[in-house]
């Protein structure tokens, strides 16, 4: 390979880099929490098996829904505040947690741990037979 070639092949890696920045750039920006919600979800439909066991969640239009205990359910936004990475719901640890750069939330959706600052959004949840409502 001649100083040309080693040139051009370097110019193509920096254009490849700098597009992949922008690309990280568009996938962290923080996705707004649903700011309204009323669904139901039905606890006999496979897609929301999770939900019958203690530990199991759903993530359903931005918000996901987990089954803290054997009667009581709690749902947040899905996407972490912090760069709006999808938590996922920890039984053991009761909290929601985020992948990326590891901030915890509390199951009412408030900051334990950073490096998240804003709160996920919290939303009622109601069983009525094997029907959950989540509404705001
Ligand atoms: S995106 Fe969740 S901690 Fe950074």
């Amino acid at each position: 390979m001649n100083r040309e070639q080693f040139l051009k092949q370097l110019g193509m890696v920096a254009v490849a880099t700098c597009a992949g920045c922008g690309m990280y750039a568009c996938s962290s920006e923080t996705e707004p929490a649903p700011a309204n919600a009323d669904f139901t979800l039905d606890l006999t439909e496979s897609a929301n098996a999770a939900l019958n066991n203690v530990g199991g969640s759903v993530t359903k239009n931005g918000i996901i829904v987990a089954r803290f205990s054997t009667t009581e359910f709690v749902a947040v936004s899905v996407a972490c505040t912090h760069q709006g990475t999808p938590v996922t719901y920890r039984n053991a640890q009761k909290d929601f947690y985020c992948s990326n750069h590891g901030s915890r939330f509390s199951t009412a959706g408030a900051v334990i741990e950073g490096p998240a600052n804003r709160p996920l959004k919290q939303y009622n949840t109601e069983l009525t037979g094997n029907q959950l409502r989540v509404f705001s």
